[in-house]
């Protein structure tokens, strides 16, 4: 990567920062590079240039920053304890940061005072940017459409998706649009400073989100109920779903329930002038991870015998 001008994606195998890469280079916006742990599972684009690290590792996100203007910061930690670290790093080497933060937050609340956990963590490291002298946008996104990911199992294997707090709404985001709105502030002028408060269009409760995947998918699913327990148990026993993260959604989700429905935004057709995508259209998206997988066809491994 030649002169200032690259973007350094942390979080780039992740559901956001995937897409941030792609749109990155389809929009030729200059040298891509990536931040993950593991290079070698990445499957990133060929033209990204991937640097093994650990945004914890200080030595490492340094060497990864050489170079760098621009930053997408993805949080992975469930606390703000490496905060102080990373974001001197970034201060350091680079110009401008665009932070997923996340909707949790509450304008106004000390990070300590945050209500939900989650908020508490991005307040505090949204505080640390705004007081580090860099560039910044944060992005506060609401419910991502790719949690739903977790009823991938259960739809395969049947016709019913079970867990608690049925009644919950949701403005459900596509990633494909968290990742429009950063590549704008990423790329473009006139972001510095800015809280983009994200939304999906459309208000849905997890039923009404389980009823949309059957339609797309061409048969009827149902949701089931669970008592909290039984919901949780179900979580913990998904080697996909992080064990420490099943208190803090349920208790999440208890909250929404009780709570004011969510205030929709009109914020990602501002940014980046088109609406955002329906569930309908991210379920169409991912429709094969909700699909048994066909066999492969013999004739597709050929006389090669892979
Ligand atoms: N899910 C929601 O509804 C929601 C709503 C609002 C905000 N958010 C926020 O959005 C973020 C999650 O984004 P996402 O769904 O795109 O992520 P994700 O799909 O969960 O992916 C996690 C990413 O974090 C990276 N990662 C994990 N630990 C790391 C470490 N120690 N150092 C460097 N990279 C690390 C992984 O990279 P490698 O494995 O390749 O290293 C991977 O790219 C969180 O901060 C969350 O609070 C989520």
């Amino acid at each position: 990567m030649s002169g200032r001008c690259g973007v350094l994606v942390t979080g780039a195998t992740g559901n956001v920062g995937r897409q941030v890469v792609s749109q990155l280079l389809a929009a030729r916006a200059g040298g891509v590079r990536a931040l993950t742990r593991d290079p070698d599972t990445a499957r990133l684009p060929r033209d990204v240039d991937v640097r093994r690290g650990d945004l914890a590792d200080s030595d490492a996100l340094t060497a990864a920053l050489d170079g760098v203007d621009t930053v997408f910061l993805m949080w992975p930690f469930h606390s703000a304890e490496p905060a102080a670290a990373v974001v001197d790093t970034l201060r350091r080497h680079a110009r401008r940061v665009v932070f997923l933060s996340s909707g949790a937050v509450r304008d106004g609340v000390a990070p300590q005072r945050q209500p939900h956990p989650v908020g508490r963590s991005h307040a505090a490291v949204e505080q640390r940017i705004e007081r580090s002298g860099l560039r910044w946008t944060r992005l506060r996104p609401s419910t991502f459409a790719a949690n739903t990911l977790w009823w991938a199992g259960q739809v395969r294997g049947g016709d019913v998706v079970e867990g608690a707090y049925g009644g919950v709404p949701m403005a459900l985001l596509h990633e494909a649009d968290i990742a429009a709105v950063a590549v704008r502030a990423l790329t473009g002028d006139g972001h510095a400073g800015q809280t983009y408060v994200l939304t999906g269009p459309e208000i849905l409760t997890q039923v009404e989100q389980v009823h949309i995947i059957g339609e797309v998918l061409g048969r009827p699913l149902r949701w089931r109920e669970l008592p909290r327990q039984a919901a949780k148990a179900r979580l913990l026993a998904d080697d996909d779903f992080p064990d420490s993260f099943a208190d803090t959604l349920l208790d999440g989700y208890a909250g929404m329930l009780t709570a004011p429905p969510p205030v929709l935004t009109s914020t990602v057709e501002a940014v980046t002038g088109t609406p955002a995508r329906t569930y309908r259209d991210w379920v169409a998206d991912h429709a094969a991870d909700f699909r048994c997988a066909e066999p492969v066809p013999a004739a597709r491994y050929g006389s090669r015998g892979r």
